[in-house]
């Protein structure tokens, strides 16, 4: 670990105390993640959408996946009720809400456009929704928020430059790209000329690499896509070299605990490598991916890889910094936040 903060020595029982009121910044959002059931068959009312379940119930039960790719299909058929620049508001909005209540403070949301252009809506009725509700964010909930635009994997490199080409009238709304979607079998170099034409542009690029996908697709995220920050990243463990890079040259990675316990990259949060990558020096940060799919937010995701895996304030402390020294925020932005950071911490002394 490489702070040079006193880290207070906090007792057990009040560590989950700790953990909520931290500040927190959310590094891998998914937003079309974050649609609850509730508001799913909300929008598919207001929408006239036929969806595939009888009610809530049907909905939520169908939620036990077996691998990433079980999840993605639900998730797309979930994201299908998003028509309207009001409903992509509206979700966001949702999840700023929830955020806040759990102390988050800057968010990066990723977005999907391929999933909703693919339906006929237009690029500008979703970035001017997340737009809007982002604006909002900051007034309504205290958030700093930004969109990350995500071009999806199993498409073709063709559909992702047209995807680029839609939003370049909207590049001020938009901090970055990322690379989602089904991993095995679409590795990264599929992407190396869309994403060297973000880099052209000015835009940050993050990819998901090692979540389902072998080392190798990491160390291609970051050579050949020039990745600033890894998602997911946990399959890095079986690659010593990698480990050894990603540590030294300080790559973040976001990862997602409750996620990968259930999408069975780890079945049992017990057995999560999380207080692995920290203790060997990687830069980890805590994230909750899909958060209406995994069972949990950011403070869910903190208490339970905490309280399974036995990790401590130490671990807490770093992984909050990790994610405000990661996030694509201003130097004056990020001082301000660790400062909170350090306020809390030393408010458990
Ligand atoms: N899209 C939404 N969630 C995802 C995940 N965990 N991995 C890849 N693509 C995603
Ligand atoms: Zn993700």
């Amino acid at each position: 670990m490489t702070t040079t903060f006193d880290v207070p020595d906090v007792p057990a029982e009040r560590l989950p105390e700790l953990l909520r009121a931290m500040p927190k910044a959310e590094l891998h959002i998914h937003i079309e993640g974050s649609l609850e059931p509730e508001l799913i068959f909300a929008l598919a009312e207001r929408n006239g959408v036929k969806l595939p379940y009888a009610d809530v119930q049907a909905l939520r039960e169908a939620y036990a996946f077996t691998d990433l790719q079980s999840f993605l299909d639900i998730y797309y058929a979930g994201a299908s009720v998003l028509l309207q620049e009001q409903d992509f508001h509206d979700m966001a909005m949702a999840y700023f809400r929830r955020a806040a209540a759990d102390n988050v403070v800057h968010a990066e949301l990723f977005f999907d456009p391929q999933t909703h252009t693919a339906r006929g809506v237009p690029m500008a009725t979703v970035v001017g929704g997340l737009h809007r509700a982002c604006q909002n964010a900051k007034v309504e909930c205290g958030i700093d928020a930004s969109l990350i635009l995500c071009f999806l994997r199993h498409l073709s490199e063709a559909d992702a430059f047209e995807t680029l080409q839609e939003a370049l009238p909207y590049l001020d709304r938009i901090v970055g790209v990322g690379l989602d979607s089904s991993e095995v079998g679409h590795p990264p170099e599929k992407f190396a000329r869309v994403f060297a034409r973000c880099g052209e542009l000015g835009l940050h690029r993050v990819a998901h690499a090692g979540e389902e996908g072998p080392p190798a697709y990491i160390w291609s995220a970051l050579d050949v896509l020039q990745a600033e920050r890894i998602d997911h990243g946990v399959q890095a463990v079986h690659d010593p070299a990698l480990m050894r890079r990603l540590a030294s040259a300080r790559i973040p990675l976001t990862v997602c605990p409750l996620s990968n316990q259930k999408l069975c990259v780890f079945p049992d949060l017990a057995e999560h490598n999380l207080g692995a990558l920290l203790d060997a020096g990687l830069m980890a940060t805590v994230n909750s991916d899909d958060p209406a799919y995994f069972g949990g937010y950011m403070n869910d995701n903190f208490l339970q890889v905490f309280a399974a895996t036995g990790l401590d304030a130490r671990h807490a402390y770093q992984l909050g910094r990790n994610a405000f020294e990661a996030s694509f925020t201003s130097d004056a932005a990020r001082q301000g936040h660790i400062a909170r950071l350090d306020a809390v911490f030393d408010s458990f002394r």
